[in-house]
């Protein structure tokens, strides 16, 4: 058993690839910084760690060097106070510093991803063995390896914030990563994400109904056996999200602050939106959806861009911003010319707009084909979004649907991720919110619910309690 701190707190390594604001990339920078923050709010002691990409400013600034095979080269940690997350440790090695944190200016991976969080990985193995934390908390494959170097590892949590994503690589890491390398065998590669999964002690899905996805064939991409095998140290936590940053009352990225007593001063925003979008009227009618999202097959981009054309009969508006796969970004800007009146498409990361998007529209679509967690419906149930979603993953856990239980229902949910599924869930909506009554009580009630990291944070801070003992 490890000690804890004198005072009783205890200090945690926190490894991740991405925070935000400092290198944001998905919900997994939202998830990572939402909750290190509840942590230390609690009096856990946080010591984040992640890959130094470059240009990262510290206050108070240290440096150690560690002490790494001669395969890593050489390598340091800088730690400081970072302005907007506090205390920070930076891992420089070789390779690490990018102007993304994974892809080359044409969307491609770096042809070296693999060595380079091999590389961060090993760093911070080493410096866990020369500072052992009473807990280590690893997030997805980028530091899955990190169990490999340690022969007596601390008490390990492994997050899994999205299993498409395993980081595999060729057979030769397995002898270099460390003495309990074979764990990351898989069928003849290296895999950073199977080692992890067989030797963290609890394995934490982002999501209660993730966890048990993920030891299906259906859901577990590959890693369903060896996730059945570990059952008894899997389970969910549902994220959060940070409700200072999305706090509707208080947000100066919206034109109309609200709260869910005084829903007409929301409907600012929704002028706000259509004009900027040019999306027609201000009128109430034809209702307005919004969609703010990573371009890829996991959000089910596919399933709507037929819905496009069928727009006007539903009837309903779509307002739709999204980054990342270029292929589908130029169809989407394809049919934003053909259907002008009814559906605008802005392709980017906005901030801003992501912001005036939840709070201005009527419903949120995320026809995902599967979702670990996901954000984006909890940040628009807190602005009055009403959520039209398909039923996998965290969706199943944050959005009951309104016709199936009126009493807690949050929203509407498409039993498949198919189209004519998400079309019936998208008629069923429009129905309901005629009336303004319904409509009214639909909305304010995603806004009553708790959507902070508070319990999340409470949950992650027993599993680790467990751990020590
Ligand atoms: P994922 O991590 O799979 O992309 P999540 O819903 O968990 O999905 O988290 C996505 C996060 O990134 C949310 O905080 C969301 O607001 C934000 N986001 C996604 N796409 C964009 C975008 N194009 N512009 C601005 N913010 C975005
Ligand atoms: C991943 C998942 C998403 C989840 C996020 C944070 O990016 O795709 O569903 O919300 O991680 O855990």
């Amino acid at each position: 058993m490890v000690p804890t701190r004198n005072n009783g707190s205890m200090r945690v390594v926190f490894v991740t690839a991405e925070l935000a604001p400092v290198a944001a990339v998905g919900g997994l920078a939202a998830a990572a910084a939402g909750l290190v923050k509840e942590l230390r709010v609690l009096g856990v002691e946080v010591d984040v760690v992640m890959p130094d990409y470059g240009g990262i400013e510290l206050a108070d600034e240290q440096a150690v060097d560690l002490d790494v095979p001669a395969w890593v080269g050489t390598a340091s940690i800088r730690y400081g106070v970072h302005d907007d997350v506090g205390r920070l440790h930076l891992v420089r090695a070789e390779g690490l510093a990018r102007p993304h944190p994974y892809l080359q200016p044409s969307g491609e991976g770096w042809p070296d991803n693999a060595d380079r969080f091999f590389r961060f990985a090993r760093s911070v193995a080493a410096w866990i063995e020369a500072e052992p934390p009473d807990v280590v908390h690893l997030n997805d494959w980028h530091s899955g390896p990190v169990l490999a170097a340690l022969s007596t590892a601390p008490p390990t949590v492994l997050s899994i914030h999205n299993l498409a994503y395993q980081g595999t690589s060729d057979a030769r890491w397995l002898t270099r990563i460390g003495p309990r390398g074979r764990h990351y065998e898989w069928w003849g590669a290296t895999n950073p994400l199977s080692g992890a999964i067989a030797l963290a002690d609890r394995i934490v899905a982002v999501s209660p109904n993730y966890a048990a996805e993920i030891m299906t064939p259906e859901g577990g991409f590959g890693l369903d056996e060896p996730l059945r095998q570990r059952w008894d140290a899997v389970g969910g936590i549902l994220n959060g999200i940070d409700t200072d940053v999305w706090n509707p009352a208080a947000d100066p990225l919206i034109a109309a602050p609200f709260d869910r007593r005084e829903l007409t001063s929301r409907e600012g925003n929704r002028t706000d939106l259509i004009d900027r979008l040019h999306l027609g009227s201000a009128d109430s009618w034809p209702p307005l959806a919004a969609v703010v999202t990573r371009l890829t097959d996991q959000k089910g981009i596919d399933l709507i861009e037929p819905i496009v054309p069928l727009l006007a009969d539903i009837p309903m508006r779509l307002a739709m911003l999204g980054s990342g796969d270029a292929d589908l970004a130029a169809r989407l800007h394809e049919l934003a010319v053909q259907h002008p009146e009814h559906f605008a498409f802005v392709e980017g990361y906005d901030e801003t707009l992501s912001h005036l998007l939840f709070a201005g529209s009527d419903f949120y679509l995320m026809p995902s084909r599967f979702e670990p967690c996901g954000l984006t419906q909890m940040q628009a149930m807190r602005y009055g979004s009403i959520p039209v979603v398909t039923a996998v993953g965290g969706l199943v856990d944050t959005v009951p649907d309104a016709d199936a239980d009126p009493r807690r229902g949050l929203g509407f949910v498409a039993a498949r991720a198919r189209g004519e599924d998400v079309l019936a869930a998208l008629f069923r909506a429009v129905r309901r919110i005629r009336d303004p009554r319904r409509r009214g009580a639909l909305q304010r009630r995603g806004m009553a619910v708790d959507w902070s990291w508070r319990d999340p944070a409470l949950a992650y801070r027993a599993v680790y309690r467990d751990l020590i003992g």
